[in-house]
């Protein structure tokens, strides 16, 4: 039986990367996805796809941190498929820099899409989630679990995440609502800009798995994640990063 059968889930980011790969996945064991990204056509191209293999969702063009955006996501999430039994909250920025020279606007910037954007998509929704006895997964980061030199925003705001994460599942753990976060490692994604051939090498020589991550073994641990097979894991900051942080 497919693990995610008759769910509904929002995937925030679902127009590129680990968020695509997790649409597919989703999909192919059988939710209901709501892809969500300010790109209308990366975002069309990934339901297309999705329903050329025989799956279902749609795409919702949405700017994480425009409340209203927000508000409309759920009203149509909810006017189409009726319930949400699952949020990801994986959109995300980076934007690093020596301290003395980083600017303010985009500690602000990385702080509100990374973190603050959560917080409110995870407000808006809980009361959906209440009613199916649903979860939250957020895309935390290694960068959230160790530091990583001129990291001030990126590291600062995932490692802020993870402790979302922990009081969100503290607090609706009674509900029966859960709430977890993937911390992945260096994934192929274009959030990596154009790492040169040489670069390659040299972070896989620092990975012990002495390689990249490929967007589909995030995508797999969220499903775990996100399905019944992970129904007594609450508040947990997995890492899948090749033992980057062991
Ligand atoms: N790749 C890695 O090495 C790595 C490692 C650890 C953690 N992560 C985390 O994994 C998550 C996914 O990143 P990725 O690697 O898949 O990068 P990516 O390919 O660049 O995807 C980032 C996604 O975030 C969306 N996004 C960013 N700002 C947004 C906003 N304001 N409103 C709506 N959507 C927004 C983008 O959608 P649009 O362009 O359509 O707006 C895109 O779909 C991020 O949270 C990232 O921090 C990545």
């Amino acid at each position: 039986m497919a693990k995610l059968e008759g769910k509904v889930a929002i995937i925030t980011g679902g127009t590129s990367g680990i968020g695509t790969a997790s649409a597919e996945l989703f999909a192919t064991e059988g939710a209901k996805v709501v892809v969500v990204g300010r790109n209308q056509e990366r975002g069309q191209k990934v339901v297309d796809e999705i329903k050329e293999k025989g799956g279902e969702a749609i795409f919702f063009q949405a700017d994480m941190n425009n409340s209203e955006d927000l508000d409309a996501l759920l009203k149509t999430t909810i006017d189409t498929y009726g319930k949400l039994d699952i949020l990801f909250n994986n959109a995300g920025v980076v934007i690093s820099g020596p301290l003395e020279s980083f600017k303010d606007e985009d500690w602000d910037f990385v702080l509100k899409t990374n973190l603050r954007a959560p917080y409110i998509m995870s407000k808006k929704a809980i009361p959906y989630l209440r009613e199916t006895k649903g979860n939250i997964l957020n895309t935390a980061s290694m960068a959230g679990l160790r530091s990583h030199s001129n990291g001030y925003a990126y590291n600062t705001s995932k490692s802020g995440l993870i402790m979302l994460t922990q009081v969100i599942a503290r607090d609706f753990a009674p509900e029966g609502i859960r709430c977890n976060a993937i911390c992945p490692g260096i994934t192929q994604t274009p959030i990596l800009g154009t790492v040169k051939e040489n670069e390659v090498a040299a972070i896989c020589s620092t990975i012990p798995l002495q390689r990249m991550c490929d967007p589909m073994e995030i995508a797999k641990a969220a499903v775990f994640l996100v399905s019944d097979d992970a129904s007594y894991i609450t508040g947990a900051a997995l890492p899948v990063d090749g033992g980057v942080t062991i």
